[in-house]
């Protein structure tokens, strides 16, 4: 099985633009000896969440918007602890409690801290200090990494290579990147190579301004220093706020050292508004894209496939132009997924065939060689080895079993308007087009079911079941009907 995730083994070699350290020789290490010297390292993590997201125009809180199936939040804590922060804090707003439950269930050991005003970024720093000066075990931590929550395409590598330069004797390293359009962000300034402050736009000179390298946001402090910098942080400035990035300059005057490391514009996007996310979307699908294809996944139109950082794929997997996948979808080896296709917390089996025009929703377990045709929906039913339903059906709560075949139009009538019900298709069943089974029903293996029945209770294993109204012929009808039109009669009787 190739799986892919976003901030994963495969998603990682992706690296659009490799980090590159300002003002330093080449310190290139060999990559086990850098993760070795890594994990002799304590890290934590403080992840930033208390923004309130206004630009987002949403009752939802921003940071957890989905991105490629996920949670902002999600995509960051990911990052965080691929990159061997097994500590981390959560700074959340007030009334955040979403927000805290989910950075909770994805990271269960999280601690979270509530920033009760928003008073800039080294403020929300320090509403973590608990986590940062008292460790339960007393030792401070080696490196803290502060990351933004509404900055998912960041990448594991590129927070080790802050921690890298730390480990290297920093006391700060940040995240520079140069823009299209630096208007709005901090601007690095440097000098003979070294890393002198960040100037935020607002507090800049029309000099700086001219400065095209500018500030992802994320830090790396060294644990040892980072309380004695972050309390000297004031807030003398355009916003009267609490600047992080004002601990360049204060390292600097402790005759500590700061460094700044270049990435891409991808690894720092940030999200404020639904067009950011909207573009976000778009760099994390191309990522997704280019792993899935790396992993030997054949796609004719790549572009047009939707896919989740979640969804795993096995050898020789075909998807045809325009599929989506949602969370929690895996396809084994050797299955296509033909065009318009919809499949979210699914699994296909081994040579199954999907599509065109197929949903798969939650709980639909295709076993191997498995058919799903057109306008055929599946949701919590175990569909057993080689059985189909080729057209237009509903098998919803249900289990199919193997070898069966579910004609054109079959319903699984699982809902009674208060509950759901269990339908049971025994292997080798034969289920006449157009049926209705109205649960809960058992077809036993090997049964018929009629054409257009409405299956009210059990079949027997091997039994025929017909439910539907006898028909009757009425010989030379049509004909008499015709004769009396043209003899401008009037219309028999219907027959009864
Ligand atoms: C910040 C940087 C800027 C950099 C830019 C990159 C500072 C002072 N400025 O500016 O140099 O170029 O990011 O995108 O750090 N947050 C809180 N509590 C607060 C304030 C912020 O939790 O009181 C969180 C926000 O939710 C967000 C992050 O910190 O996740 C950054 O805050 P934001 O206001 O977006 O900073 P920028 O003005 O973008
Ligand atoms: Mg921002």
């Amino acid at each position: 099985m190739l799986a892919f995730i976003a901030c994963g083994e495969r998603v990682k070699t992706l690296a659009l633009l490799p980090c590159r350290r300002l003002g330093r020789g080449d310190t290139a290490i060999p990559a086990t000896l850098e993760s070795k010297r890594m994990r002799q390292r304590t890290c934590l993590a403080i992840v930033l969440a208390a923004g309130e997201g206004t630009r987002m125009r949403s009752a939802l809180p921003k940071v957890l918007h989905p991105l490629g199936g996920r949670p902002l939040l999600e995509h960051v804590l990911t990052t965080a602890k691929q990159a061997g922060a097994p500590d981390i804090a959560v700074v959340v707003g007030p009334d955040h409690a979403a927000v805290a439950a989910t950075a909770q269930r994805i990271a269960p050991g999280a601690r979270i801290f509530e920033q009760r005003e928003r008073r800039g970024t080294a403020h929300a720093v320090l509403a973590a200090k608990p986590a940062i000066a008292n460790k339960s075990d007393g030792n401070l931590p080696d490196d803290i990494l502060v990351v933004f929550a509404d900055t998912p395409l960041l990448r594991p590598e590129t927070l080790a290579e802050l921690r890298a330069a730390l480990a290297d004797g920093a006391a700060v390293a940040v995240l520079g990147f140069t823009p299209i359009d630096p208007t709005g962000y901090g601007r690095l300034v440097m000098r003979g190579g070294e890393l002198i402050a960040i100037r935020e736009e607002r507090d800049a000179s029309a000099q700086e301004r001219l400065i095209g390298f500018c500030n992802g946001g994320l830090m790396a402090l060294a644990g040892e220093h980072a309380l004695a910098i972050l309390e000297r942080i004031g807030n003398a400035n355009v916003k009267s706020e609490y600047y992080l990035t004002d601990a360049v300059a204060i390292a600097r005057d402790m005759g500590l050292k700061a460094v700044a490391i270049e990435t891409g514009e991808d690894d720092v996007r940030g999200i404020n508004t639904k067009a950011q996310l909207a573009q976000a979307e778009a760099v994390l699908q191309d990522r997704l894209r280019a792993a899935a294809l790396e992993a030997g996944v054949t796609m004719t139109a790549p572009h047009t496939v939707f896919l989740s950082v979640d969804t795993k794929f096995g050898r020789d997997v075909t998807i045809e132009p325009n599929v989506v996948f949602g969370p929690g979808v895996t396809v084994d080896d050797g299955a296509t997924i033909r065009s318009f296709s919809h499949l979210e917390g699914a699994h296909v089996g081994k040579g199954a065939r999907v599509g065109p025009y197929a949903r798969l929703r939650s709980g639909a377990e295709l076993g191997p060689d498995v058919h799903i045709g057109n306008f055929v929906e599946v949701k919590a039913a175990h569909i057993e080895a080689g059985a189909k339903a080729n057209h237009l059906a509903y098998i919803g709560d249900a289990r199919v079993g193997a070898g069966a075949n579910i004609g054109a139009g079959t319903i699984t009538c699982n809902y009674d308007g208060i509950a759901k019900h269990h339908t049971d298709i025994g292997a080798g069943a034969f289920i006449g087009s157009n049926s209705s089974l109205v649960a809960p029903v058992k077809v036993g293996d090997g049964a018929y079911v009629g054409s257009g029945s409405v299956v009210t209770s059990d079949v027997p294993a091997d039994a025929l079941a017909v439910a539907r109204a006898a028909q009757t012929v009425k010989e030379g009808w049509a004909k008499r009907l015709r004769q009396l039109k043209a003899a401008g009669k009037k219309k028999p009787a219907e027959p009864s």
